[in-house]
């Protein structure tokens, strides 16, 4: 048992570098509005044990820095080294700032300074933007009609080398700009999804080296989006406006000192482009023969232009991007070009992606080329749209122009999906003319797991996938039915995310949403943004809010705040979190939910949902028969995260309150639900899971509870029968309670319902519902692209592979790799915020050997078999006998 680490206690006096420095635990964002931004960094030394004793960070302005400081934090003693605020005067508008940091390590040596790392201001007031909103001419959307996407242009001539030149730009609608002729930025789907009416994101460009001496040319092409384009499940379309708009700053500065701003004003002219109609859900149309060559560069002919209009639109909810923006972030290559048994030509990337296809072509003037998305064949072979209902079409139309060769893009959309049936294509198909672009936002990994169970780690690559396809703008549900930011679904499935990519900017920025959406009494709607259509759609029998989905105000900050281990995370939503509360007490004068409204209880619990045919998914069952059980253990749930985050915040009072408040919805819910030998009153799987998890019996009922709960899974043949909000829980609680052969039974199960089932029919992605295609083979018509059930990576990443938190930002790590689950070898490491976590095990026989990783400025437990050791950074081995 024995560590036999090569760098154990050998001498060392090699210094601690520092290096990953992180503002908002973001890599030299542009354009941010914090206006007390946070510092990060992490120590890295060749020996064990560094710890952090003291810091000193210095901040300047870019050209003068380091000589001048604005900011000399001096000398601090203390071990923090991320989320250290910015405590120099007030930052200003549009400055690039540069700093540095060094640190004392536990001897007290000094480190050299790190790379300077840097970060910009966006504009941080009204008073900034001189720029009006304009509107070109336009057709206005409606249900009836599509409309083609407006170009605006205007020219600029520049005197003088230019030293800097920045865009500050959003709409009303989608937009990418153009500067002489070339992208602007690589962003995609700006100003991305938020609640338009109370937060609206602008972007910020660094178009330096796009800007040139003599005649400029800035262009703009809108598109309809989240802002008048059809959304949601309801697919209804203007749910902020039926008109688009254009807001934008360009602002030059000279090397001579001369500063130029062009502002979206009337001098912008308007026509429109190639683009005949785009919407995220119905797909894009471009006819290249009436793309106007060289719009966006200077000497174009806009004489039969017409002149944009100002609106009066303001400036007060714009907000500097908070996260790292959509983007393009892999390419595939189809994986076959299949003919279907009915003769259609089908592309099949081999992986189900959000996303859109990029392709070449050439034909004769006119010709026509229809691609249409999908995520399933169907049983035969063909071509199966999965997703139905009004204006799901998911499908891009492409017109030639007739040159040599044409390459074709949507600019304006994304869609789920594996397959594309492509008809109208000239000539023979070549499969090398295709790519499935995946679009997402840009989460940085962070994680990897890997083990001896190749079905586990298709497993845990589908998780990934679904994480990739539904992290776009905000967390959605799913790529082509709705993308919506369904509450529930990111509520069950953040732990896991954390794991896999950097999600902080991204979550809580999102969480700013939520609290805009929040309503007067308090309610959380089920779905933020919450448009026009989701507030119809929810308004009865669901009553806008639900257990398990509005609780995200209280479990996502927390879930942030343990992984990342920032308080103002928990700070920023405290109010909303006891508004929450308040509202659940309202409805629930003795301390059990009765709730007003329909909630969604355990969704999608697959014995309830499971049936034949078509219609094969019921989706409300779970919901009548669970609703009420789910309710009250959440609402103790949120109570008790309640009392502990008012707690870490100070609060003693409000901290007392919430734990009284838990104590009595126990009571209330042992009295009215729970049976003296220990059933419960909604006898599934999922409600004992969540009263076992969620601490809602008494302990003289807990192992009757627990026999129960093992009883349903014998009784269901060792399968699953969670619904959404439960099965996050669900292996946690078995192994909590000495019941590990059956979660790994359950876990290894490929048997409908199960993990490997899906793994085992061929998906790529992690399904909406356990039995999307049924063990006859037949597929039904839900998503195939929902991370909620992927919630299990977390398990994988703390139980199997071992890595779990004893403090907050894994300050203090456990290590407890499952080396009994009968898998020969696991791995899983994670970049937190102090550095590389990893933690390896493998079996030769009845002996383990187990390597850890452990960043500086933490420590680690590493429990082994004869007890538990405590050990600082570096890399340690350990071997010991089963
Ligand atoms: C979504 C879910 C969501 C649910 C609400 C569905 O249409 O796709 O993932 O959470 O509605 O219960």
């Amino acid at each position: 048992m024995d560590d036999h680490s090569p760098a154990a206690g050998g001498p060392d006096d090699g210094r601690t570098a520092v290096a990953d420095l992180r503002l908002e635990n973001r890599v030299n964002p542009l354009g941010i509005d914090r206006l007390r931004p946070r510092f990060s960094w992490k120590l890295h030394a060749d020996r064990r044990n560094i710890r952090q004793s003291a810091y000193r960070i210095v901040v300047g302005i870019e050209g003068l820095f380091p000589e001048t400081a604005v900011w000399d934090s001096g000398k601090i003693e203390s071990d923090q080294s991320v989320f250290v605020p910015y405590e120099g005067p007030p930052l200003q508008s549009r400055v690039r700032y540069c700093w540095r940091v060094k640190v004392w390590d536990e001897r007290g040596i000094e480190s050299l300074w790190s790379e300077c790392a840097w970060w910009e201001m966006g504009l941080l007031s009204p008073a900034d933007w001189t720029a009006q909103w304009i509107e070109p001419e336009q057709v206005n959307a409606s249900e009836e009609q599509l409309q083609p996407a407006p170009l605006l242009r205007r020219e600029f001539t520049v005197r003088e080398t230019v030293k800097k030149a920045r865009i500050y730009a959003t709409a009303r609608g989608l937009y990418q700009l153009e500067l002489n002729g070339s992208k602007v930025g690589d962003q995609e789907l700006a100003p991305e999804f938020s609640s338009y009416e109370n937060c609206l994101q602008y972007q910020t460009y660094d178009v330096t080296k796009l800007v040139r001496v003599g005649a400029n040319a800035l262009g703009a092409m809108l598109g309809d989006g989240w802002h008048a384009g059809r959304i949601g499940l309801t697919g209804d379309c203007c749910s902020y406006g039926d008109r688009l708009s254009l807001l934008l700053q360009l602002e030059i500065e000279t090397v001579g000192g001369s500063v130029m701003t062009i502002p979206s004003d009337e001098q912008f002219r308007c026509s429109f482009g190639e683009i005949v109609y785009s919407d995220l859900f119905i797909g894009e149309m471009t006819d290249a023969r009436l793309r106007q060559d060289g719009w966006s560069e200077p000497g174009f002919d806009d004489s039969n232009w017409a002149q944009a209009a100002p609106v009066p639109f303001g400036y007060d909810h714009l907000t500097a991007q908070y996260a790292e923006p959509v983007r393009a972030v892999a390419a595939i290559r189809p994986l076959r070009i299949v003919e279907s048994p009915k003769g259609e030509t089908i592309i099949d990337l081999g992986q189900n992606i959000a996303g859109r296809m990029r392709f070449r072509a050439s034909g004769p003037a006119g010709t026509r080329i229809v691609l249409e998305h999908g995520e399933i064949l169907d049983e035969q072979g063909n071509f199966r749209n999965n997703i139905i209902g009004k204006n799901k079409d998911q499908k891009d139309i492409f017109i030639l122009r007739g040159d040599a060769s044409e390459e074709f893009e949507p600019r304006f959309t994304y869609h789920g999906f594996r397959y594309v049936k492509i008809t109208g294509y000239p000539g023979v198909l070549d499969p090398n003319d295709f790519t499935g672009i995946v679009i997402g936002s840009d989460l940085r990994p962070s994680g990897s797991f890997e083990c001896s169970d190749s079905r586990i780690n298709r497993l845990q690559a589908n998780i990934v996938w679904s994480q990739r396809s539904n992290m776009v703008s905000i967390p959605t549900d799913c790529p082509q039915r709705e993308k919506a930011g369904w509450l529930g679904d990111i509520q069950a499935f953040a732990p896991t995310s954390c794991f896999n990519m950097e999600m902080y900017a991204f979550l809580s920025g999102w969480l700013r949403n939520v609290r805009f959406e929040q309503l007067k009494d308090g309610r959380i709607p089920s779905v933020v943004p919450f448009t026009e259509g989701f507030k119809r759609f929810l308004k009865q029998p669901y009553g806008y809010s639900s257990a398990g989905w509005g609780d995200a105000i209280v479990i996502l900050p927390w879930v942030l705040y343990r992984q990342y281990g920032d308080l103002q995370v928990l700070r920023d939503n405290y109010e909303a979190m006891k508004k929450w509360l308040e509202f659940i007490r309202s409805e629930a004068p003795e301390e059990v939910w009765e709730p007003a409204g329909l909630h969604f209880g355990d969704w999608l619990i697959p014995s309830l949902s499971m049936g034949d045919g078509e219609k094969a998914i019921d989706m409300r069952k779970s919901a009548y028969l669970t609703a009420e059980l789910v309710s009250t253990c959440f609402y103790a749930h949120s109570a008790r995260l309640l009392a502990d985050i008012a707690e870490l915040l100070g609060k003693a009072d409000d901290a007392l309150h919430y734990r009284r408040l838990n104590r009595r919805i126990r009571q209330a819910f042992a009295k009215r639900y729970v049976r003296e030998d220990g059933l419960l009153t909604a006898h599934f799987q999922g409600i004992y899971v969540l009263a076992l998890h969620m601490d809602m019996l008494p302990d003289r009922l807990r192992d009757k509870a627990v026999d129960h709960l093992v009883a349903l899974i014998r009784g269901n043949g060792w399968k699953l029968d969670t619904g959404f909000v439960s099965v996050p829980y669900l292996l946690d609680v078995l192994c909590d309670n000495d019941r590990q052969p059956v979660a790994y039974r359950l876990l290894l199960q490929t048997e409908c319902p199960s993990w490997l089932y899906a793994v085992e029919k061929g998906a790529t992605t992690i399904w909406e519902a356990w039995q999307a295609i049924l063990p006859d083979g037949r597929a039904t018509n839900v998503s195939y692209n929902h991370y909620a059930l992927g919630c299990v990576g977390d398990w994988l990443y703390r139980r199997l592979g071992g890595i779990d938190k004893l403090e907050p930002g894994y300050r203090h790590i456990l290590i407890d790799p499952d080396t009994k689950s009968g898998f020969s070898f696991a791995k899983a490491s994670y970049e937190s915020v102090y550095g590389t976590i990893c933690s390896a095990w493998e079996r030769n026989g009845d002996m383990i050997r187990l390597s850890v990783e452990i960043p500086a400025n933490t420590r680690a437990t590493v429990v082994l078999p004869d007890g538990q050791r405590i050990v600082g950074s570096g890399r340690h081995e350990f071997h010991y006998n089963l």
